[in-house]
Formats: C-alpha cells, structure tokens, sequence
C-alpha cells in the first residue's frame, strides 16, 4: 500500500478545526468542538482515513486558532508561503473563507500540491473555470468538498428515488431552517462570498442535481433578507426538470418552528424525513381504486377529494435503511491524486452547481423565471 498523503490545512477555524481533527484522529470525524477524540468511532463500512492521510500541519491568520492547534499538538506553518515551500507536503486543504478560495487554490497547485476545497469552492462560475484550467495545465487535483452527498437524510431520500420506493417521483422538497439568523461572522458579507445560497444552497443543490439525472429547465427564486440586507439570508428555489419533475429547496434562518427536511411525492405514495437523527414516514399507496368517499368537514366547508385514505388502502412504512461509507469523500480524493480512481465529485458538478445558483440568483433580481438548460 502507498504511504499516507500529507495534507496541510490553510484556514483552520471551525470547518479546518474540523478536517484537522477529523485527519489527525483517522476517524473522519469534523466533530471541531469535540476533545474526546478517543470516543470518535469509525463504522465497520467506513474507510480508516488514518492509512490514506496524514496531517502535516495547519496554518491560520488568527493567533488565536494556531494556538488552538498547538495545544492539540498539530504542526503550525508560519504562512500559507510555508506550506507551498514544504515539499514534504502532498495536498492542500482549503478551509478559508469563500473569497481566499480561488487564489490560494491556483498558487497550491502551481507549487506542485493537489488541493481539496472546502465549499462554495468559488464564488462565481468563472473563477471556477480558471482554477480548472489551472488543474489541467498543471496535472494537479483540484477536489470539490460538496460533502453533503453523505448525509444520511439524503442517502435515505436518494434510495426512495432511485428505487421508486413511493412509484415515480413528481416533486421533492428539500427545507434547511434554522432560528438564529444569518451569522455574524464573513457569511454576512457579499464580498467575502457570504449568503446563505452559497453556503447551504450549494449543498442542497448539488444534492439534486446529482440524484435527478436530468436538464433542469426552469427557475424561479427568492431570496430573503430578515436578518441581513446585504446577502440573502434564505431563499426559495423552485426547479422544473426536463420530465416536469418539480423541486423545492428552501432556506431559512429565522424560522421558530419545525419543518421535515425532506418530503418526497411519487405516483404511489410518499415520504418524509423530519429531522437530522432521520426519523419519519413512508406512506405507500396499495390501492388506486379507493378514489371516491364520503365528504368530511373540512373547517367551513365539506371536502371529498382532501379526505384521509382508508387504513387499508395505504402502507405505513419506515424510511428505508441506508449503509455507507462516511469516509468515502477524502478516501476517494487519496485514490484520485494517487491517480487510482476518478473524482465522484467533479469540477464540472461545480460548475453546474454555481451556474444554477447564479441562475436563481438573476431569477431573484428580476422577479422572473429563468430559463436554464
Ligand atoms: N462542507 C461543509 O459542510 C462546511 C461547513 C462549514 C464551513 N464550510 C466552508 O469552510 C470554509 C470555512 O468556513 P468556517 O465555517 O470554518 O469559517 P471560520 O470563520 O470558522 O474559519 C475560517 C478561518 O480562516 C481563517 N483565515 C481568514 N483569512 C485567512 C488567510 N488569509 N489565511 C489563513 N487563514 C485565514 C480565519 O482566521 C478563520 O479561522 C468556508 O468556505 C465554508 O463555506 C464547509
């Protein structure tokens, strides 16, 4: 087996804090906050990270985070120059905020280091088409961590889709929402690429994208902004795929009460994931020909059509089970600067995915539909 890959960190506050502890541990684990790196288990189906990589060191503009990271014992470099100069160093991981990516990963690769980059990996479309040229000319890695493909919630929502657990699906919808408005921190500046459509958007998009094979047709979008004028601090974004399958991605940061991340509608049923620990439902349909009933009060009015099925006319279901390898994103970055393996996450699903969201993005400014593939 090949030796480990050294990684370097630049950017090392509560996402870099994560991978360094994630890394250093061989668990995988970003739990940042965590000290009980003891209690961080690997799963019999994840890959022991501790064979593939190794952390070389860290590097923060913050004093306060390189500390952090010498009272774990990590390495610290004195600058993001001193990783690039440090040829016992194979990769680069991008941790900074969203503004430093483009640059930082076009100097790494140029000193010869392959570079994983946190999410949004840029902030516009284009700077992402410069930075894979420079992937190209320089035969370096450049690794998009859209890492959210792992989510459980997702992997159960994917299996339902792609088995056609609830029949041919017509409509998903995807809701994060949160309480605590839009951090205080770069996320609520535009030019350091804050807003919440490049910070959960490129997940929840991404997600998409990847589990609907298809051209997205149209967009429409609106964006919020009750916690911050200057960047969107949630949106709604409506999808119509190429088979007229529609999607619903929402973001929300000042919302009070709980939503189900997940609804999903087929032709033969439907499903729901409520929270993060993935509980909910699927409801499946057994017989289409329980159509007509009696009419039952609907507040002030009578309704036939909206009421409930008959017991024994639906399956009430658990969620599917879903079995995964957690490690599987910074396992398959190893393989593939190693030159063992393709990238499943791509620089052109990037670029797909900044495209749509500047798609919804003019969508928002206009007030209109936009026409996308
Ligand atoms: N994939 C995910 O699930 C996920 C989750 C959280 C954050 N992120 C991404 O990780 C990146 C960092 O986000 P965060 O939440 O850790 O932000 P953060 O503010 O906690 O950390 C950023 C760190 O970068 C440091 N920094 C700023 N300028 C620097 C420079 N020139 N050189 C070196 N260090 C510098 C800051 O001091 C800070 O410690 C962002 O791109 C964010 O979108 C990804």
């Amino acid at each position: 087996m090949s030796e480990p890959l050294r990684i370097a960190i630049v950017g090392c506050g509560g996402m870099g804090g994560g991978h360094a502890i994630a890394i250093a541990s061989g668990s995988g684990n970003a739990e940042w906050n965590s000290n009980d790196v003891a209690s961080q288990r690997i799963g019999a189906q994840d890959t022991d990270i501790s064979k593939k990589l190794v952390l070389a060191g860290t590097y923060d503009i913050a004093e306060e985070r390189q500390e952090w990271a010498r009272e774990r014992g990590y390495h610290t470099y004195g600058s993001f120059e001193e990783i690039l100069a440090d040829e016992t160093v194979d990769a680069v991981l991008i941790a900074t905020p969203n503004h430093l990516h483009h640059d930082e990963a076009i100097a790494a690769m140029r000193a010869g280091k392959d570079v994983l980059c946190e999410k949004p990996v840029m902030i516009t479309s284009e700077e992402l088409l410069d930075v894979l040229a420079v992937a190209k000319e320089t035969g370096k890695v450049f690794y998009p961590r859209q890492n959210r493909r792992w989510d459980k919630d997702y992997r159960i929502i994917k299996k339902i889709y792609d088995e056609k657990l609830v029949g041919d699906v017509f409509n998903v919808e995807c809701k994060i929402m949160g309480s605590r408005g839009i951090p205080g921190d770069w996320r609520g500046v535009k030019a350091y690429g804050g807003g919440m459509m490049l910070d959960w958007g490129v997940h929840i998009i991404d997600r998409l994208l990847i589990m609907v094979p298809e051209k997205v047709k149209r967009v429409f979008c609106s964006c919020t902004h009750v916690t911050n004028k200057e960047c969107d601090d949630g949106f709604k974004l409506h999808l119509t795929f190429e088979s007229g399958l529609t999607a619903v991605l929402e973001v929300g940061t000042c919302h009070f009460v709980p939503s189900p991340i997940w609804t999903i509608y087929g032709n033969y049923g439907s499903a729901r994931v409520d929270n993060w620990e993935c509980e909910g439902v699927m409801m499946r349909l057994t017989d289409w020909s329980d159509k007509d009933t009696k009419p039952i009060l609907a507040g002030a009015g009578l309704t036939k059509t909206m009421a409930p099925r008959l017991e024994n006319s639906v399956d009430e279901l658990s969620l599917p089970e879903v079995e995964f390898d957690n490690n599987e994103l910074y396992s398959n970055f190893v393989d593939t600067c190693r030159g063992e393996a393709e990238q499943i996450v791509t620089g052109e699903q990037a670029v797909r995915v900044l495209r749509l969201m500047e798609a919804a993005f003019a969508s928002d400014a206009a007030g209109k539909i936009v026409e996308f593939e």
